[in-house]
């Protein structure tokens, strides 16, 4: 997903821009720009591949001085990963970065040939950056308000115009914050990029424009100025650091107890989490990871509450005939808030008078706010792409809303013991480690099981491949037979994961199936009497609602280690974005 940072002050923009460039690393990418303002003209540099190739570009060239700029990261969507295609765009008089997807740009790029317009790129963007242009008659209001009329699909603009001293921006659907500085003020697509140098900022809302300059930030609303409300952010710039981790992945792993029992702390008076029993039904719906965290609290819903769950993934759910009884509840799970499949699931729901809850990490999210209500897992801020304290936090958020629907006093104390034993296991870091030193040349690897188990192994299966590019899968157990076990030969890894005593045994039965066919079984359970086929890791037993809080970590460092041996970029994954807000 593309980044957006813009600046305009007293300062020379292009550390300031640099810099919050690398905090939107994370957001994945694969080429970078940056515009400065010079007293004459435009200085724009782009380059392909990571933030360093780019300031390389700017040591070697001579900076205009300069107080005005915007920078963006581009992650490919319309045209390849070429230098033409990175952000930003300059046509005529305007110049701009884009984070979204412009729907109907074929069309209008058409149109706008036929009228003698020259592009140099393949991008959607830069025929946004040209209708804008089109409709500049030195009124830079109309001029946005009037190109954007025409738009389709999502976009975050941050756009400069020549001779303007000010900095221009307007979002739909794809988020962009405004920062009130001391000596300037910003534009970003999110608080990660400015923390460094400022906490005090604003959500752009839907076809608001901001108008900054120096000293102050106007915002407008269908032409009348309106006042925002500024909001103090809780992040600190430890946040965005690793902290003496070799890696932000790492570092959040390791967060998981803290945030765990805060996440525990916050919730157990249960005053604040809705009773499901006043539901007939519960559809939860999420992407990757947030889905899977879905699927497991799915099963407890079910088998503790008694009330049909269905878990859909977002970007099926939208377009999908849902059929509701009116006393549905829709979960959106989303740790970013901003991911557009569900929050076009949620919007679905919300057409429909359906009653949505949202269970986000994201406070100022568009999922938080336009959720009926919203649950905050509290992780903090997550930036390796790979979520795994998120996830964590997901599932115990739907955990603690199990327990408060059936009022079980014992499970809430038995929760208080929760972050401490996955701290002990946490220390037992280096025995995965050996895992990853074990698997990280193979060209497959799958995980079985049954049940809440086989929810488990969703998560461990794309926690490998996302990181490691190791292809994996998750499979019923129950299923092998049926097809899958053709899969298995000499040496590949199954990962079992057995904690559900009710069909220990069956998993077990298969686990000898793979085993018979000389796969290498990695046993991941809670029941030392589950036998050891080489393999085995026994975590404390503890109620189903926290059993996947022990047993999903070791999968995540078992996933990070695979991927650290094979020397891979575990943060940001090649093709990943950590929030994936285009279609
Ligand atoms: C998981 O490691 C991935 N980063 C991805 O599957 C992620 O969970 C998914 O894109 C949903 O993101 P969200 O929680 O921000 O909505």
């Amino acid at each position: 997903m593309c980044g957006i940072v813009g600046y305009v002050g007293e300062q020379h923009p292009k550390e300031i821009l640099i810099n919050g460039l690398k905090k939107l690393e994370y957001r994945g990418y694969d080429s970078s720009g940056i515009a400065l303002v010079g007293d004459k003209d435009i200085q724009i540099i782009k380059a392909l591949g990571r933030i360093v190739n780019l300031e390389e570009k700017l040591e070697k060239s001579k900076v205009v001085d300069s107080h005005l700029g915007i920078a963006h990261t581009r992650w490919a969507t319309h045209g390849g990963v070429t230098e033409a295609n990175a952000h930003p765009h300059r046509v005529g008089k305007v110049t701009l970065v884009h984070n979204g997807i412009l729907e109907n740009a074929a069309s209008l790029k058409e149109d706008l040939i036929k009228e003698g317009v020259k592009f140099n790129s393949d991008t959607d963007t830069e025929v946004g950056a040209a209708l804008i242009n089109k409709y500049y008659d030195g009124n830079p209001l109309y001029a946005i308000k009037k190109a954007t009329s025409k738009l389709k699909g999502s976009y975050a603009f941050g756009v400069i115009f020549d001779g303007d001293p000010k900095l221009y921006a307007i979002r739909k659907d794809s988020p962009l914050i405004i920062g009130y500085g001391k000596d300037g003020n910003y534009i970003a697509s999110d608080i990660a990029a400015i923390i460094n140098y400022t906490k005090e900022y604003s959500l752009l809302d839907e076809g608001e424009i901001a108008v900054l300059d120096d000293e102050k930030i106007e915002v407008f609303s269908d032409g009348k100025m309106v006042t925002k409300k500024k909001i103090t952010a809780t992040i600190t710039a430890e946040d965005a650091d690793k902290c003496g981790y070799d890696h932000f992945m790492m570092k959040e792993i390791m967060e998981e107890p803290k945030v765990l029992a805060n996440l525990f702390e916050r919730y157990s008076d249960f005053d604040k989490l809705p009773d499901l029993s006043k539901y007939k039904e519960i559809h939860i719906v999420a992407c990757g990871s947030a889905m899977y965290a879905g699927i497991v609290g799915a099963s407890l819903i079910e088998e503790k509450c008694n009330i049909k769950c269905y878990v859909e993934c977002a970007s099926e759910y939208r377009y999908k005939k849902v059929i509701y009884d009116r006393k549905t509840l829709v979960i959106l799970i989303s740790q970013s808030g901003e991911t557009a499949d569900t929050i076009a699931a949620m919007r679905k729901a919300k057409d429909e008078g359906i009653e949505t809850l949202a269970v986000v990490n994201v406070e100022t999210s568009t999922i938080a706010r336009e959720c009926d209500n919203a649950l905050f897992i509290g992780a903090g801020v997550e930036v390796a792409v790979a979520t795994t304290k998120a996830y964590i936090l997901q599932v115990a958020m739907l955990s603690m809303l199990v327990i408060r629907t059936v009022n079980d006093k014992k499970a809430l104390k038995e929760a208080k013991k929760i972050p401490g034993l996955l701290n002990n296991i946490l220390e037992h870091k280096d025995i995965f480690e050996g895992v990853g030193r074990e698997i990280y040349k193979v060209r497959d690897a799958f995980f079985i099981g049954r049940g809440i188990d086989y929810a488990m192994c969703m998560e461990g299966s794309l926690k490998l491949k996302e990181i490691s590019y190791i292809h994996s899968d998750a499979f019923q157990a129950g299923e092998l037979k049926h097809g899958t076990i053709s899969l298995i030969e000499k040496g590949v890894p199954v990962f079992a994961i057995i904690t559900d005593e009710n069909i220990k045994d069956k998993t077990e039965s298969n686990v000898v199936e793979v085993k018979s066919r000389d796969a290498s079984i990695y046993t991941i359970t809670n029941d030392d009497t589950v036998p050891n086929h080489g393999f085995r890791y026994v975590v404390p037993k503890v109620s189903p609602y926290f059993q996947a809080l022990l047993l999903v970590p070791v999968l995540q460092l078992i996933g990070y280690y695979t991927a650290r041996y094979k020397g891979l970029d575990i943060d940001k994954p090649r093709n990943l974005a950590k929030s994936v807000t285009v279609e």
